[in-house]
């Protein structure tokens, strides 16, 4: 199965680097000339990978086409192209609705949206699709956690939790940053917070879920350290204020 990029950027490459590099996808990966530096590097780095100049020959040459532009791009970009009833189309595109996609790629119907982050380059992280082609669901389930998406507008809430990625590095600099000021050496206090953070998420994602809502209190010793931080925080409203935010992408990705 030859898979087409249309759109060679930052989340093309780290699919491309999970499909070919840690899931050693065989078959060709054919992706845009556009962003020239980025997809000369793939096709250097990975025998499968080939640069291709025009859309249309990434469409014909593909039985999947992966749809990785911007959102403003995307409709000007797939409504000048003609597929094939027998292709799959996957668009990671923010916002652009199955509907829609569905008016521009006729008579392609097997379409789906999913939403792949950066760390899918090591085959983790979550990946909600939607809807869920099992197809594509099977293949994906060797590069992170494919969560099934039933119905459009909870899809939207992902895309819209997706926007907290930013939000977590700048925390995790910010432990380093203090570690710092304390007199901690800048090296040391990078490393401890890279491996808190790694220490944490692993317990996180090794726990069931049904545990998530719990750990907080869990690790807590009553009048110790960690109560002391959760019970500041809650009293600065430090959890409810990501609510405002994750609404207002909402709403910006509901048009
Ligand atoms: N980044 C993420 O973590 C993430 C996660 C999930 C979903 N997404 C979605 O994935 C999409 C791509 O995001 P990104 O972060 O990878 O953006 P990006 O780095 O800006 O990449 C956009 C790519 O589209 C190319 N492009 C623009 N017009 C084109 C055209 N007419 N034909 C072919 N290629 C064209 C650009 O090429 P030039 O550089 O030559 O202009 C660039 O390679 C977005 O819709 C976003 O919502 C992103």
């Amino acid at each position: 199965m030859d898979i087409g990029f249309i759109g060679t950027g930052g989340i093309s490459e780290a699919m491309i680097r999970g499909i070919v590099g840690c899931a050693e996808h065989k078959e060709t990966v054919l992706v845009s000339k556009r962003s020239s530096e980025r997809s000369a590097r793939l096709a250097a780095e990975y025998s499968t990978v080939r640069v291709v100049d025009k859309n249309q020959e990434i469409v014909d040459r593909s039985d999947w086409v992966v749809l990785a532009v911007l959102p403003h791009q995307a409709e000007r970009v797939i409504e000048r192209l003609q597929f094939r009833a027998s292709q799959t189309m996957i668009s990671l595109v923010a916002g652009l609705e199955i509907a829609a996609l569905r008016r521009h790629v006729s008579p392609c119907e097997n379409i789906c949206r999913m939403i792949p982050l950066p760390p899918i380059e090591y085959a983790v992280g979550p990946l909600p699709i939607y809807p869920r082609l099992s197809e594509v669901g099977s293949f994906f389930e060797r590069l992170g956690t494919v969560v099934p998406v039933d119905d459009e507008s909870c899809f939207n809430v992902f895309s819209a939790n997706s926007a907290l990625m930013a939000n977590f590095f700048e925390w995790t600099a910010a432990q380093a940053r203090w570690m710092e000021e304390q007199g901690v050496p800048s090296e040391s206090a990078r490393c401890y917070a890279s491996a808190f953070v790694y220490g944490l998420a692993t317990l996180v994602n090794q726990a069931p879920t049904e545990q998530l809502q719990g750990m907080s209190e869990e690790c807590l010793t009553t009048g110790g350290l960690n109560e002391q931080v959760l019970t500041e925080s809650r009293k600065m409203g430090w959890f409810e204020m990501l609510r405002p935010a994750l609404d207002s992408v909402l709403r910006r990705l509901q048009g």
